[in-house]
């Protein structure tokens, strides 16, 4: 029988957990056996004894040696990497350029080590997507966030005490994240405004009732798989110049614009920040990635000229019961692409999910910029 093992996780401030009572069942049904680390969910607010009566088994974490899958959120330290039988399979998100000593771990100790990050963007695997499921929870908390700090309130009121005017929120990047982050705000009553470079956002902003103001398309805006792609430096002025008012009028700015693999674009300057009014509130969902407003500090909530500046860079991991239930569901919806019905595992990189998510597999790192950078170490 094929024994799961699931992980605690050890990176500072992830509460999240990669699999919780109602997906253990899930894996239970597809007849495996499933150890989870003690303590595991705690922090996600899932108790050891809601997995036992489960069905799961409670372990420790020695127990990972013996696993023939690991489950996790983050990628694992490398001693515990290390720790994982040959031919064994890891499923988290690997972040592996960042990550190059538990990839080398992994590398060496023969794992296949799949990366739910690089989940193709295809209809089929939608329900595996940790990337949406996770930037929907971050787009919520954005907003939560935005509500705390901002010493005004959200929705219009008209009370005995006269009239409140509603905050007014602007969001940059208008994909998952910045989606859901309308959708909350709109919710609490907010007057929302959002930009993105795609074409497709525009209809999905004023769908939500937001209004969209458009900065214009650049050439080859979108890849094939709906990314947006990196813009050059003359369109990026143009883009600020017409963001400028916007900006100064806003009460809360959340920002999620990112390119995949490269710097997310600062698309608020020191000048431009300086012009909102103090008590405002700035969300850099990307602050992790370079940050979209100069001056925000990753991982951290700054006061700068009267302007509340949130880098927080784990947003999900505040919202962690309902993000870890999304995490595991995606999880448990790739079994299939590997397990077959009579229960065996099966590595097959041929297959479209396969090839893109397994990342080291039989000793070999199989993801370029992984790989150069290892090579440029010597290891
Ligand atoms: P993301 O996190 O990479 O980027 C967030 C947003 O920032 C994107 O909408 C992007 O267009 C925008 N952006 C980038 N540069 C910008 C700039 N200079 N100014 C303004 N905005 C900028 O993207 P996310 O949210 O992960 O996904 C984006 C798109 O990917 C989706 O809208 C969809 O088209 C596609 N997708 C497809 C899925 C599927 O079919 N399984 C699942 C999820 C997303």
């Amino acid at each position: 029988m094929v024994v799961i093992f699931v992980a605690k996780e050890s990176e500072p401030g992830e509460t999240r957990v990669a699999a919780v009572p109602e997906t253990v069942k899930g894996l239970l049904k597809l007849g495996m056996s499933v150890q989870i680390e003690r303590g595991a969910g705690s922090a996600a607010g899932f108790a050891d004894a809601e997995f036992a009566s489960a069905g799961a088994t409670l372990v420790d974490a020695s127990a990972v040696g013996t696993a023939d899958i690991v489950l996790g959120v983050q990628a694992p330290p490398p001693e515990r990497a290390r720790a994982q039988k040959a031919g064994s399979i890891l499923i988290c998100t690997l972040t592996p350029t960042l990550r190059l000593a538990s990839v080398r771990a992994l590398r060496d100790a023969r794992v296949t080590a799949m990366g739910l990050e690089f989940m193709p963007r295809i209809t089929r695997a939608q329900k595996m997507d940790v990337l949406s499921s996770q930037a929907s929870c971050a787009g919520y908390q954005a907003v939560l966030l935005a509500a705390l700090h901002l010493p005004k309130m959200f929705p219009l009121m008209m009370t005995a005490a006269g009239t409140l005017t509603p905050a007014r929120v602007l969001v940059l990047g208008a994909g998952v994240a910045g989606l859901q982050a309308i959708s909350t705000a709109r919710k609490l009553g907010a007057v929302v405004e959002a930009n993105d470079i795609r074409p497709a956002c525009r209809e999905q902003v004023e769908s939500l009732g937001a209004k969209f103001v458009d900065t214009g398309t650049p050439p080859d805006a979108e890849t094939k798989g709906g990314y947006a792609r990196e813009v050059q430096a003359d369109f990026l002025a143009k883009q600020r110049e017409i963001l400028t008012q916007h900006i100064a009028q806003a009460d809360v700015l959340i920002t999620t614009a990112m390119v995949p693999g490269k710097k997310a674009p600062v698309l608020v300057t020191a000048a431009m920040r300086q012009a909102m009014k103090p008590g405002s509130v700035v969300v850099d969902m990307a602050a992790g990635s370079g940050g979209n407003v100069e001056g925000t500090v990753p991982g951290q909530r700054v006061v700068v000229e009267g302007v509340t500046m949130i880098g927080d860079t784990n947003l999900p991991a505040q919202k962690a019961a309902d993000a870890s239930r999304m995490f595991a569901r995606n999880i448990l919806a790739m079994f299939p692409e590997f397990v077959g019905k009579d229960g065996v595992v099966k590595i097959d990189l041929a297959q479209e999910i396969q090839t893109a998510v397994v990342i080291v597999h039989d000793g070999n790192v199989r993801h370029d910029p992984t790989a150069q950078a290892l090579a440029a170490q010597g290891a």
